[in-house]
């Protein structure tokens, strides 16, 4: 996606060869007119696959996904990284370990929103090492839905996330694909 590509250039923060910052559009602030191209973009690529509800993981795939599930008429449901009081019995969990921030936290869905009658899409703003993902496509299989794919704001494609995620047969959709970057300069991937 061109408009994303541009935003990223303009405005993203390449920190080292590894972390972009994105906290002016994505992290920290929203332009919910921007949010809601995105949305509208993912949506259509997954249209017509009988997709009955989006999934995400707190807090930054929140957005993206909401305005996914906005375009395609379905509920959004919100995996969380800590229990609730209130969320505290029927749930499905599952560790995750994050290569990216070095931190562990157990991926948590309540039985009660997901069951073998789902055919997920899965929206996050960044595929890294794909860790997270493959949590939360451990906890949809838990409740025995099915996988339709998942769609990304940003791929950092020298990583391997998309391999990982290939792998278990799931198709990884990306609106920006970064090749490189340095401090000053960010490649993308050819369309
Ligand atoms: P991992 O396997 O290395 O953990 O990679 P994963 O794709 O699961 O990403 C882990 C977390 O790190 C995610 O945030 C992801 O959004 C964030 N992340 C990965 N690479 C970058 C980057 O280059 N820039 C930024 N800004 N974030 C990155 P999270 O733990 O889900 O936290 P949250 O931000 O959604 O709260």
């Amino acid at each position: 996606m061109k408009l994303l590509e541009e935003k990223i250039l303009n405005e993203g923060i390449a920190v080292d060869e590894d972390i972009l910052r994105v906290d002016g559009f994505i992290n920290h602030q929203i332009d919910p007119a921007f949010m809601q191209q995105i949305g509208a973009d993912i949506a259509d690529h997954f249209k017509g696959r009988g997709i009955t509800k989006v999934v995400t993981i707190e807090s930054s795939g929140i957005a993206p996904a909401l305005m996914v599930a906005n375009s395609l008429g379905v509920p959004l449901i919100i995996l969380k990284k800590q229990p609730s009081k209130v969320l505290n019995d029927h749930l499905f969990q599952t560790i995750v370990t994050s290569f990216t921030k070095g931190t562990s936290y157990e991926l948590t869905l309540s039985q009660k929103y997901i069951s073998e009658n789902d055919h997920v899409l899965i929206v996050d703003d960044f595929l890294a090492n794909g860790e997270a993902a493959t949590g939360a496509i451990r906890l949809l299989r838990k409740a025995h839905a099915t996988v339709a794919g998942i769609g990304v704001l940003i791929e950092k494609s020298f990583q391997p996330g998309r391999e990982k995620l290939n792998a278990q047969g799931i198709e990884v959709y990306a609106l920006a694909r970064i090749k490189q970057m340095k401090k000053d300069s960010i490649v993308f991937e050819e369309e």
